[in-house]
């Protein structure tokens, strides 16, 4: 896979940014790259905000043509997440994948993705804290490879090797779907390493939280697609989507 780089000083968020010029230019290639400096509105999922202060870390979103299956969608965050993990590994941390996208470091999150089909294909959009000191503006637990490691990155640096990387992957999921990353993403799950204390595990009671509903069963394992299956009391088996995994 061939990516094409743009950088912008600023955008409101380079997923809608990416979806804007797709409906001016039809032409756009796939492989077309958009990175920001700074995000006035970073979007999360679940309508969420993803907020990531000025030229500190990387926002940016990969467009990829195609007519993909919706099944096949979520799997190409999934293969992103993968990616993400092995440049942290090889940056000295020991990274963690969180069903279905997060990338988690000491438990805490360093990188949210968000993937959202469009009529042409799908555009891919990733956060990565790389050089943010401290996260007191953000609600949750989150980390960056700064706070992990003590050492600053350059940011378009990190950027080209981090491409290198999603290149490899995202050709595994255009070829093969979720089937094609299955084992390497699974290798980065607590749940299924075995020493995943405080981790959503495989066999025990989990709540998967989307919007207003909450889900509780016992976490059977993944769907063919990375979908979590989730059994009910009665036996029944749930496949989910979406949502906030908790233990
Ligand atoms: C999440 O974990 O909720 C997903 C966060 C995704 C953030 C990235 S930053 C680049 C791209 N542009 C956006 O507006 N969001 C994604």
């Amino acid at each position: 896979m061939k990516f094409y780089l743009q950088w912008y000083a600023r955008l409101p968020s380079t997923n809608t940014f990416l979806k804007e010029r797709l409906a001016v230019e039809s032409n756009l290639p796939s492989g077309k790259v958009i990175a920001a400096r700074e995000q006035t509105q970073g979007r999360g999922r679940l309508d969420r905000e993803w907020v990531s202060s000025t030229g500190e870390n990387l926002t940016f979103s990969i467009f990829l043509r195609g007519s993909y299956d919706r099944r096949k969608l979520p799997a190409a965050s999934m293969a992103a997440a993968v990616a993400v993990a092995e440049l942290l590994e090889a940056e000295g941390l020991k990274p963690s994948l969180k069903w279905p996208n997060d990338v988690l470091v000491n438990g805490k999150k360093i990188c949210g993705i968000l993937s959202e089909g469009i009529s042409g294909g799908v555009i891919i959009g990733i956060g990565l804290n790389v050089n943010m000191q401290n996260a007191e503006h953000i609600d949750q637990p989150a980390t960056s490879i700064l706070m992990e490691a003590g050492k600053r990155r350059d940011i378009d640096e990190l950027l080209g090797k981090l491409l290198k990387r999603l290149s490899v992957r995202l050709d595994e999921w255009a070829a093969g779907g979720f089937f094609a990353i299955r084992k390497n993403w699974e290798a980065k799950v607590p749940a299924f390493a075995k020493a995943s204390a405080g981790e959503p595990d495989i066999g025990k009671m989990v709540t998967v939280r989307d919007g207003g509903t909450a889900h509780k069963g016992v976490l059977a394992g993944f769907g063919p697609d990375g979908e979590l299956l989730l059994r009910a009391d009665d036996g029944t088996v749930l496949s989910i989507w979406a949502g906030d995994l908790s233990s």
